[in-house]
């Protein structure tokens, strides 16, 4: 794996005239996996155009690690070969369970954070990382309920996730500080009981501060607090690569490369204090 690719957005089809047109000074793109496993048509077509110029990295969706119900050997085999047509840096997805007995919630789902959990995910992610012939690099999701039997914090099952696996993580800073407001922790807890060495990546977006609760809605720009706690994690985890999601109300791409330029500036700042 690349240490660092820089600074990135996420791929979305509304951008691929202006990005095919205007070649645009992004370091890299962040695919949605699901959206690239049909065979063929335009999707496909925009991507390896796209994949000649840039480095590429797969994140999924629906991988469901955390589900009771049988690895999807299918899907897996699909990522797998749209990974050898994209060559990407390394395949993401995250830890939650989207649904069981057939049934798909079409949501990010947390989990317990206890031991017998770690006993069902390790040998669950081992597996994924032999099919896909590489670490896999996992995210913490938002969340908005929490199980009254975890018997660790998040941030501790992150870390015995990736000591256990080897897989790698994926920090959403965002996530970190919706799920920080609506269970009531220290962001910077969460991120100073990262181990370091196992961070490969970070997310930015948007969410919506309601008062009482905070929604992760990646339909607006980056919010101030989570400004604040990027900076944190460069001081803790180094230039790590960092890309900068948006899902919904999507602006005109130079919105975003703005936004990107903001998070550069944000990176400068945060190293050189830390140096
Ligand atoms: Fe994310």
């Amino acid at each position: 794996m690349r240490p660092a690719l820089g600074f990135g957005l996420g791929l979305r089809p509304p951008h691929y005239a202006a990005i095919l047109e205007t070649w645009p000074a992004v370091d890299w793109f962040e695919i949605i996996t699901e959206n690239y496993l049909v065979g063929g048509g335009r999707p496909l077509h925009h991507l390896d155009a796209i994949r000649a110029r840039y480095p590429v990295v797969m994140h999924g969706v629906s991988l469901s690690i955390g589900s009771t119900a049988p690895l999807d050997l299918a899907y897996l085999a699909s990522v797998r070969r749209l990974a050898a047509r994209c060559e990407p840096e390394w395949i993401s997805d995250h830890l939650c369970w989207t649904g069981t007995d057939g049934s798909n919630l079409h949501d990010l789902m947390p989990l317990p954070y206890t031991e017998e959990a770690l006993a069902h995910l390790c040998p669950r992610i081992d597996r994924v990382q032999e099919l896909l012939a590489r670490p896999l690099v996992i995210e913490n999701v938002s969340s908005y309920v929490s199980y009254t039997g975890s018997a660790m914090s998040e941030w501790e099952f992150l870390a015995a996730l990736a000591a256990r696996t080897g897989c790698r993580l994926l920090l959403d800073v965002n996530n970190v500080y919706v799920s920080s407001r609506n269970h009531g922790f220290e962001p910077r807890d969460f991120l100073d009981g990262v181990p370091v060495a196992a961070v490969q990546q970070f997310h930015l977006a948007g969410h919506l501060d309601l008062g009482t609760h905070v929604i992760d809605t990646h339909d607006a720009p980056v919010r101030d607090e989570v400004w604040e706690l990027y900076a944190h994690a460069l001081r803790r985890f180094g230039p790590l690569s960092t890309l900068l999601e948006r899902d919904d109300n999507i602006p005109p791409l130079e919105e975003l490369l703005a936004e990107l330029d903001r998070a550069r500036t944000v990176a400068q700042h945060a190293l050189s204090e830390a140096a």
